[in-house]
């Protein structure tokens, strides 16, 4: 297939926007694999600040970034993405030009634990304040689960009234694959 896929392009948008020296987010660690990636654009100079609610999740990643001895790059935060703008420090402020967020659970952790609407949304809104202009936000949204849905509903409602002015909003998905694939909302600060 040529077309570029979910998690492909969600890191092709990533690359757009971090360039060396940058500083950069990771809204849901999870395991750490995006966070191990944001490591690696913005290098050594660069910075990135990872958030998760769940103990196991933060473990996990500090473990990963060690073995690939990227942890001196990282801050991890043991809160949700929505304490962002209290635990960022005054110097990170304009200078964040990315941020993901894997929505859902952790993949082989507790089901029951999910990303919701709210706390997405109010970390979005905290993100558009302190980032650099043209800084991108990549959202994967799952939505197969429940709980899922229910973000995805208030989410597609909160991003397609954000004003023309204030963001850019990409969608991007597969329109004819079966049992509700993922798909990515990328905003752009203007
Ligand atoms: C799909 S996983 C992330 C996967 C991760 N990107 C990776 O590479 O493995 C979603 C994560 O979001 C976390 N989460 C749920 N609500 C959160 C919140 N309010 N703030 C930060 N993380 C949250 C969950 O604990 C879970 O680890």
């Amino acid at each position: 297939m040529k077309l570029d896929r979910i998690l492909p392009f969600a890191r092709i948008l990533l690359e757009k926007a971090i360039s060396p020296g940058d500083i950069a987010i990771d809204a849901t660690v999870g395991n750490g694999h995006d966070t191990l990636y944001l490591t690696k654009l913005v290098g050594e100079q660069g910075h990135v600040y990872g958030f998760d609610i769940q103990e196991q999740a933060i473990e996990q990643t500090k473990k990963r970034l060690i073995e690939n001895q990227a942890d001196q790059q990282v801050t991890l935060f043991l809160k949700s993405h929505d304490q962002l703008t209290a635990v960022l420090p005054e110097s990170s402020k304009g200078k964040v030009t990315a941020a993901i967020f894997n929505l859902g659970y952790l993949p082989g952790g507790d089901k029951e634990i999910v990303t919701e609407a709210n706390s997405t949304i109010s970390a979005i809104e905290q993100l558009l304040e302190i980032m650099a202009t043209e800084g991108i936000i990549v959202l994967v949204v799952y939505h197969g689960h429940p709980e899922g849905a229910v973000e995805k509903d208030e989410l597609m409602k909160y991003v397609t009234n954000l004003p023309q002015d204030r963001a850019h909003v990409l969608h991007y998905g597969f329109m004819n694959q079966v049992n509700a694939p993922p798909f990515i909302i990328a905003i752009e600060k203007r």
